[in-house]
């Protein structure tokens, strides 16, 4: 974890930024102006209760829902310039639905990667013995192996990692963060959205806390590390109530 701190990201562009971004369903924005950044080679932890507004903001920045409102910038430019299919191969997109070519082989899944097979397994060498398997045979978290070495076999600039480590054990979720973290160290910029919070702080270099779609906190991890409980309690705890009129 060399990296970690803000002392590398400091002279580093952004290669995803937004500017007041609005985003959500039919025109109704769920996230408000949110202005966030994530620098090559940092891991960028996105923090929120249930409901908070995390899936919609990394579907946002897929490109998989129009931007209601602001701007998404990949490595300076606007996603929706002429330079947009260039900027959306720069990013990446895991979920916790495990994208896997479940009737192929773990090896044919990795070729159909624009990364190939060798890089692959370079990141993920438990996957080598499991080649020949198909991958719909696999563990929940083998899948996610799968996933997440494809992706970021592929090189892309911008990882989006949205709860990557749903329903698999903390054993699995620190093997997928090490791999993030790993990649990030090699220059890939990672925005994470995490169940395994303190886990994920723990390899994180900055954090934002969303609540109710706008950003209530945001600092390096080593400060949200001091705050975690209070940040547990306040901001991430289920069930989060909806806003009373004039609160
Ligand atoms: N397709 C949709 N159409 C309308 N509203 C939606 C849709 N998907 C999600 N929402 C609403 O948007 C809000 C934010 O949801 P979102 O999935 O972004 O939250 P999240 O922070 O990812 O939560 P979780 O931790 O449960 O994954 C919620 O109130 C949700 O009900
Ligand atoms: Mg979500």
């Amino acid at each position: 974890m060399t990296s970690q701190g803000t002392t590398k990201a400091a002279d580093t562009a952004a290669v995803l930024r937004t500017e007041k971004l609005c985003a959500g369903y039919g025109g109704v924005a769920i996230v408000r102006d949110l202005d966030l950044e994530v620098r090559s080679g940092e891991v960028v932890l996105l923090l929120g209760a249930n409901g908070a507004g995390k899936s919609t903001t990394m579907h946002t920045l897929a490109g998989g829902l129009p931007v209601i409102g602001g701007r998404v910038l990949v490595e300076g430019s606007p996603t929706t310039s002429p330079a947009h299919r260039r900027c959306r191969q720069a990013i990446s997109f895991v979920t916790e639905e495990r994208s896997v070519f479940r009737s192929l082989s773990v090896e044919d899944n990795l070729r159909l990667g624009r990364g190939g097979v060798e890089p692959a397994l370079q990141l993920m060498p438990e996957l080598r013995p499991l080649l020949k398997r198909k991958a719909g045979l696999l563990s929940g978290g083998e899948q996610q192996m799968l996933t997440l070495s494809r992706a970021i076999a592929a090189r892309p600039k911008i990882l989006l990692a949205d709860e990557l480590s749903l329903g698999l054990a903390p054993l699995i979720a620190a093997r997928l963060l090490d791999a993030v973290r790993s990649a990030a160290d090699q220059g890939l910029g990672v925005l994470l959205v995490e169940q395994h919070v303190r886990q994920a702080m723990q390899m994180a270099d900055r954090v934002y806390v969303l609540r109710r779609g706008e950003v209530v906190l945001q600092g390096t991890a080593a400060q949200m590390r001091d705050r975690l409980a209070e940040i547990e309690d306040s901001y991430l705890s289920e069930g989060e109530q909806p806003a009373r009129a004039g609160s």
